[in-house]
């Protein structure tokens, strides 16, 4: 008697030239799968750059329209712009304010793009309110979900009336997708899709954004984003989404949940985003600087794993480098 014994068994043997490994890779990174998020501020005579976040700018409106184009000659599959007012307000007036600056910098993507982009925008008040907060406040300093909802309704049809192809209610107010879409029907814009920030965590990843859109958030947001214990939750939040009308279902940050970006994959018969945070992007920035790792490689890996866990689309501030690594 002893152990069974044959051949031994060697993975390794598919690992052994570039080409059988690439003709086995079970997932890809394709520039079409990626969407560059994009800022704009206001009153800007030129581009800003965010100490946090290295690379990443705050765009004029010319400088905004370059950088679409060159996404959509790169062949990324869209871009998601956020649009920072001069003057914010307790109510973020300067979101549905068709001269507001999302909406004005809409306007101009999608006359240098064309069709050749999915244009998408950010549909939350935080970037316009001077509290920072996504939602309006009650009288006690509360998140008023229902009052909200209104706002956004307004700020849909104002993005859709600018032309955008696809909104991201990202303000985690329950009933948003609802709202939003029975908004952009009753204006006859049946063709503005969404993507709905599903299952979005109160990430201290966050962290370098608010530099980015000059917020001015105090405390934090965990009355209305998760919890990030909570993963049976974030498919929750998927499911009643896409019953409501969502389009695509996003999961945000990525990294930190990719448990949460599988769950929900397994979970839903929609195209499932994931966007790869600013504080992803910083992370990785920041140790490459110091010769701590391999940027290029990090940023392929780190695009591969969002992959990997199910992510149909990737929101990432490497897009339009990824594209570029990518076709070398
Ligand atoms: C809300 C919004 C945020 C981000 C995208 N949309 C900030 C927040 O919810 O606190 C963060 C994106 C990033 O960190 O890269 N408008």
């Amino acid at each position: 008697m002893g152990a069974v014994t044959g051949p031994v068994l060697r993975p390794r043997r598919l690992r052994t030239t570039p080409a059988l490994r690439r003709m086995v890779a079970e997932v890809a990174v394709e520039p079409r799968q990626l969407v560059l998020p994009l800022f704009v501020r206001e009153g800007l005579s030129e581009p800003n750059p965010i100490s946090s976040m290295p690379g990443v700018v705050q765009h004029t409106r010319e400088s905004l329209r370059a950088a679409a184009a060159e996404a959509a000659e790169l062949g990324l599959g869209g871009v998601m712009l956020f649009g920072i007012p001069e003057r914010k307000d307790a109510v973020g007036s300067g979101a549905v304010d068709p001269t507001g600056i999302l909406n004005l910098a809409i306007t101009d993507v999608v006359a240098e793009v064309g069709d050749t982009l999915t244009v998408m925008s950010d549909l939350c008040l935080d970037e316009f309110t001077d509290h920072g907060h996504c939602g309006l406040l009650t009288a006690d300093g509360r998140v008023d979900n229902d009052r909200t909802l209104a706002v956004y309704a307004e700020m849909a049809v104002a993005q859709a009336d600018a032309g955008v192809d696809m909104v991201g209610p990202s303000g985690m107010m329950d009933g948003q997708v609802a709202t939003i879409r029975t908004a952009l029907d009753a204006m006859e814009h049946t063709d503005v899709s969404i993507l709905a920030y599903s299952a979005k965590y109160a990430s201290a990843f966050y962290g370098p954004f608010r530099e980015a859109v000059d917020s001015s958030l105090e405390g934090d947001r965990r009355t209305y984003q998760q919890d990030p214990a909570n993963a049976v939750e974030g498919v929750r939040e998927a499911l009643l989404d896409i019953e409501q009308g969502a389009d695509l279902v996003m999961v945000k940050p990525a990294l930190a949940y990719l448990d949460v970006v599988r769950r929900v994959r397994e979970a839903v018969d929609v195209p499932v985003a994931a966007y790869n945070i600013s504080g992803e992007y910083s992370m990785v920035e920041a140790a490459a600087a110091r010769g701590w790792i391999d940027r290029e490689a990090a940023i392929l890996e780190t695009l591969t794993s969002i992959r990997r866990a199910g992510a149909d689309v990737i929101l990432t501030y490497w897009a339009s480098e990824a594209a570029r690594l990518l076709r070398r």
